[in-house]
């Protein structure tokens, strides 16, 4: 790590725009880009401690069939990407994000698998650059708890309406904390929200509901203090 990351990493706030340092509990679109092209350099070195075992628990629920046409929303650094993408060499596995950041480390971590099927662009999930009905799988961790209300929303409506009918979806979100720990870095994700990436809990079911989608299962998972909700439901 050069000198200058150190000193962005040891005081994260440095820099940043007096707006972007947060003091809401949902940020803006141009709020998040910039979020992400500060920590995205550190993300994978901090963020699968706390999240992997949710994530992992989604993506084998999920179950994609190899040829299967697939969304990774929100894809970040690619750590479903690589893993959904790996198993599906017949079908293709789209991931999609913000960031020009992020994706670039996706990009990156996708060259360990050279042969496999995939895409990687650069989109806003409230506004998918996809038809109707052209996905059969929806995969979304950590993204869902990061989008203000209304953002959420409508990203779950075009979630809706990319997926085919009888589609799966797999949202993995922070969720709200049962034991002091937990609280702990809940009450340091609000006070910091850079820190977090903007991520709060979120009790995401009845927005699923709202929506039309099926919920059919559900769990949580905590990981080093931080306790995850992961969603299965389908489009009936
Ligand atoms: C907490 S990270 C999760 C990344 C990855 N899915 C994971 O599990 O590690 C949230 C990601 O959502 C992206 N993001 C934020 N707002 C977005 C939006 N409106 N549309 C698409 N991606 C967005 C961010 O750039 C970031 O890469």
């Amino acid at each position: 790590m050069n000198p200058k990351s150190l000193l962005r990493w040891r005081f994260p706030l440095t820099g940043i725009p007096r707006t972007a340092r947060g003091v809401t509990s949902a940020q803006s679109a141009s709020t998040l880009r910039a979020w992400y092209a500060r920590i995205a350099h550190v993300y994978d070195a901090v963020v699968p401690y706390v999240s992997e075992e949710a994530r992992t628990e989604a993506l084998s629920r999920l179950n994609v069939t190899n040829g299967e046409q697939v969304l990774d929303l929100g894809t970040g650094t690619g750590l479903a990407l690589l893993s959904l993408a790996g198993g599906n060499s017949k079908g293709w596995t789209e991931g999609v994000d913000l960031s020009t950041e992020m994706l670039r480390r996706a990009r990156r971590r996708m060259k360990r698998i050279p042969h496999a099927r995939y895409g990687l662009r650069q989109a806003d999930a409230t506004s998918l650059p996809y038809p109707d009905d052209s996905f059969d799988v929806v995969c979304s961790s950590y993204l869902l708890d990061v989008l203000p209300p209304t953002d959420r929303h409508e990203a779950l409506q075009e979630m809706k309406r990319v997926l085919r009918s009888g589609g799966r979806v797999g949202a993995v979100t922070l969720t709200h904390p049962e034991r002091a720990l937990e609280r702990l870095w809940v009450g340091m994700a609000r006070a910091l929200p850079f820190l977090a990436g903007g991520a709060r809990p979120v009790t995401l079911r009845p927005s699923l509901q709202d929506t039309g989608f099926i919920v059919t299962d559900g769990s949580t998972h905590c990981q080093a203090g931080l306790r995850s909700a992961v969603y299965l439901a389908t489009l009936g």
